[in-house]
């Protein structure tokens, strides 16, 4: 566990937007043929929410970005019956390996499950057994945009004689 590294909310006009913007554009930017960086930034500055769906979340080592994760409505162009989705998990090569996505997945859990969503859903080609170690299920197997990928689901479970809503781990 690297105690240094905080989770923090980006609101649009955050610094980081851009940077953490690049990043994605350069790992998926394929899966969108035609779009610019420019609007790549567009878009996630419009996804940094106050609460809830949308938010976007970077690890940070002091002010310096090092990973993010997003919750947002809408992941899957075909699939608009799921919602929400964790997306845009992302870490930089050199802070890999050291739990920061682990925090940042179980970052977005608590906003889903604080907004009272029993259940969300992610896409992803290779990293299954990072996503089923954190208790994500694996809910459908596909092709999309040419790639074959796991969509996996993660429930929330009511706990307590009051019934609120916690995450089952
Ligand atoms: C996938 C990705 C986000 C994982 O990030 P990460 O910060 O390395 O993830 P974690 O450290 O939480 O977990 C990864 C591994 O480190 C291990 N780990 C976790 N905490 C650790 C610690 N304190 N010390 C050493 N290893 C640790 C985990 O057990 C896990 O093991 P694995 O290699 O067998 O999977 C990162 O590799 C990445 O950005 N890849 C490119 C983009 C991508 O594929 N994103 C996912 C899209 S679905």
């Amino acid at each position: 566990m690297e105690a240094r590294i905080r989770i923090v909310r980006l609101s649009g006009d955050s610094p980081h937007v851009a940077t953490l913007a690049e990043w994605t554009h350069d790992a998926w930017g394929h899966l969108h043929p035609g779009r610019s960086l420019e609007t790549a930034i567009a878009l996630l500055r419009e996804e940094c929410g106050p609460a809830g769906v949308p938010s976007v979340f970077a690890a940070l080592d002091g002010d310096t970005p090092v990973g993010t994760a997003c919750l947002v409505a809408d992941d899957m162009s075909d699939r608009r019956d799921l919602t929400p989705w964790l997306a845009s998990v992302f870490v930089l090569p050199e802070w890999r390996g050291r739990g920061i996505a682990s925090r940042l997945v179980q970052r977005v859990e608590e906003e889903a499950c604080a907004q009272g969503h029993g259940h969300f859903y992610l896409y992803t080609p290779d990293q299954q057994p990072l996503y089923r170690r954190l208790g994500w299920r694996d809910q459908e197997e596909r092709d999309y945009r040419g790639e074959a990928v796991t969509i996996m689901r993660r429930d929330f479970v009511a706990s307590g004689a009051d019934a609120d809503q916690s995450i089952s781990r």
